[in-house]
């Protein structure tokens, strides 16, 4: 499609929503009244209706320590309990909760009832290895159900997880292991990724013999998932087919304080230090259950819900075990990549399990479109009722195709803006409720409150001004902190513009309707000849070039404008890479698009993109190579040969 023809298409659609839809949305017009008439009543409203309490909270909120905030004083209830034990209590143990596949199609029903038996032998399990209220266990575990089990085990005891993406590799999970004191890690073999077995384990004892410390880990255990042969120290490591089978299958549910924390989460900020992003009880789970309710639209009674995140992430937290768990849903986890073992993968399981609501990220998007809409077409996607997407702004190209392609032309699509440090959706449209704008998020949902602030931290709503994005009041899944470093969270998020704004680190603009646009980390806004231009801005028009299939823009260092536009680009399979001419063509679409001072001065034909290993494009690598540097640490990646490729494969064309 053109952008004269995106346009035009955009501007012809009636995106308002269905009264179908609405008549049985759980999110109302009625809440955002609700909310700002009174924001604590509201969420203890949300907290009293959605979660089971052993004991009531008598305050809702305490912030007298801001920005350490207190939810739900004098609250105590048990995540477990929550997640799985009252749905057999209220008689829906027969509900499937997880249907699993496994990468090579070994797939397990997962009842509620069964889900009771296998978290309540895992306690116990954990619990005869000496793990106690308190203590830290490490998770380094592919996309399979005893990960689930671990989870949820752990919030039985009261112990707090630190689960480390298994894509990452030693290094990372030594400095994780050593920054949570984790007592006991629990891994498995090895991994399928691509039809092969990839180790695991393996990381985890190099992690723990790293260097001359000493480690804090007393015991692994490991379940067996690959047939991976691995090192074994009788005296530290436990087979889960050994320890954990053989446990009886109930455990009592102990209530915590609505305060004591649930996770840790790590995440990467401006330092080479990761920070230990920790998260509470009460308050966690009252938001992700009660944004899944309103935002995913989960009915437990009749949906399948698929969150095709990998449990590493905070997405995963949230939205595949907190917040559907605790609503009782029916969910599908796959082990898996999407192109394994043909590129239809995905759209056979939407098929096969009759999901209807699918949550997923931008990239994934963009990489169907690129292998084409004949790949879902094979599939009956009509089950298909409602869409989300996570974890960068969503183009609208990309959202046009999703709603297209996968939507049936009428699926809703919220585009959900939050973060590991929120726990929960903060920005989002409520489907059903609102009238859809594509590449926007929108609005706060109700209950959260946001802002945009101008370089001298003053509130502006002009249209189309950029600005950063605050947090205005305090919510309930709220960080409570950086693990053991209170005066970096301090700094992180609440000194730029003073202790009143969470500062997220994003720039944001409104538009002439007063729906928020996100636009990338502030670190990614350039600032070129003194006029402030969003990298996902750039991109979006990039992609939204007929030839283009993905685009990743850097500010590089320019002696004239103090930066200037980057641009790495793929083209599409079908597109024909003229050189030099095709440079010129893209460099003007963006033009046309922004402006001419949002041109690139340089737009680089490749490959690949660096990326993470959870899909987001390492834009500093990339600036590297727009400036000419040697090319920084690439230990995160999910390939690290992709910068050689980038190097040696690139056309480049460079301003007039
Ligand atoms: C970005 C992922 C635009 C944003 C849940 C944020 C988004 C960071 C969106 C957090 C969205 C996430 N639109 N940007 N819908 N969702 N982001 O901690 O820059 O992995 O600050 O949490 O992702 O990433 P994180």
């Amino acid at each position: 499609m053109t952008d004269d023809s995106l346009s035009s298409h955009l501007h012809e659609m009636d995106l308002s929503p269905d009264p179908a839809f609405t008549e049985q949305a759980n999110g109302t017009a009625a809440m955002y009244d609700e909310a700002a008439a009174d924001h604590e009543g509201f969420w203890a409203r949300q907290a009293r209706e959605r979660i089971s309490w052993a004991t009531d909270f008598d305050q809702t909120l305490d912030w007298s320590e801001a920005p350490f905030a207190k939810w739900f004083v004098g609250g105590t209830l048990n995540v477990a309990y929550n997640c799985v034990d009252r749905h057999v209590e209220a008689g829906n143990g027969d509900r499937v909760a997880i249907h699993f596949e496994g990468e090579g199609g070994d797939t397990r029903t997962i009842t509620y009832a069964d889900l009771q038996r296998e978290v309540s032998k895992a306690a116990n399990a954990l619990e005869s290895l000496g793990v106690a209220t308190g203590d830290r266990v490490a998770v380094y575990m592919p996309m399979i159900p005893e990960t689930v089990f671990t989870m949820l085990a752990c919030a039985r005891i009261g112990a707090p997880h630190s689960v480390i993406f298994g894509g990452f590799s030693a290094e990372a999970l030594h400095t994780r292991i050593a920054d949570a004191e984790a007592k006991v890690v629990v891994t498995t073999d090895g991994q399928w990724r691509r039809g092969k077995p990839a180790p695991l384990k393996a990381a985890v004892d190099a992690a723990i013999h790293h260097g001359e410390d000493e480690s804090p880990v007393e015991k692994v255990l490991v379940v067996k998932r690959t047939d991976t042969e691995v090192e074994w120290d009788d005296s530290r490591d436990v087979w889960w087919h050994d320890l954990v089978d053989g446990q009886p299958d109930t455990h009592e549910a102990v209530p915590v304080d609505s305060e004591h924390p649930l996770f840790i989460l790590y995440t990467s900020g401006t330092t080479g230090k990761p920070k230990g992003i920790f998260h509470t009880t009460g308050g966690y789970l009252t938001q992700a259950a009660y944004t899944n309710a309103v935002v995913h639209d989960v009915h437990p009674e009749s949906d399948v819900y698929w969150c095709t995140a990998d449990v590493g992430w905070v997405t995963g937290h949230s939205y595949i075990v907190y917040g559907p768990l605790a609503n009782g849903a029916t969910q599908v986890l796959y082990e898996g990549t999407p192109d394994t073992p043909h590129q239809g993968r995905w759209w056979e399981l939407v098929e096969k399990y009759k999901v209807s609501i699918l949550y997923t990220a931008p990239t994934a998007i963009r990489t169907f479109m690129k292998w084409g809409d004949d790949i879902p077409a094979k599939s009956d996607l009509s089950s298909v009722r409602m869409l989300g997407s996570v974890g960068e702004p969503i183009n609208p190209e990309a959202w046009l195709w999703y709603r297209k392609n996968i939507g049936g032309g009428k699926a809703p699509i919220v585009d959900t803006w939050w973060q590991t440090e929120t726990g929960g959706i903060m920005i989002s449209p409520l489907p059903g409720v609102t009238t859809l704008e594509p590449g926007s998020a929108q609005k706060p949902i109700p209950g959260i409150s946001a802002e945009i602030l101008d370089d001298d931290g003053n509130p502006f709503t002009e249209a189309e001004k950029v600005g950063y994005l605050v947090l205005t009041k305090p919510w309930p899944a709220m960080l409570r902190g950086i693990w053991g470093d209170p005066e970096r969270y301090k700094e992180t998020y609440w000194s730029r513009f003073g202790p009143k704004y969470y500062f997220a680190g994003d720039g944001a603009k409104y538009d002439e309707k007063g729906n928020i646009w996100l636009l990338g980390r502030v670190d990614d806004v350039m600032n070129v000849s003194g006029h402030r231009l969003s990298t996902a801005e750039i991109e979006s028009a990039l992609v939204s070039h007929p030839s283009v299939a993905e685009a990743a823009v850097v500010g590089a260092a320019d002696e004239t404008t103090g930066q200037a536009v980057c641009a790495f680009v793929i083209l599409r399979g079908d597109a024909v890479d003229n050189g030099e001419e095709t440079v010129q063509e893209l460099r003007g679409h963006v033009a046309k698009e922004i402006g001419p001072i949002a041109k690139p001065r340089q737009v680089m034909i490749v490959q690949e993109l660096p990326k993470t290993r959870s899909g987001k494009i390492m834009r500093r690598l990339l600036k590297d190579v727009a400036e000419n540097r040697e090319v920084g640490d690439v230990t995160t990646l999910a390939d690290s040969s992709v910068m050689n490729l980038i190097k040696e494969g690139m056309t480049s064309g460079s301003s007039d």
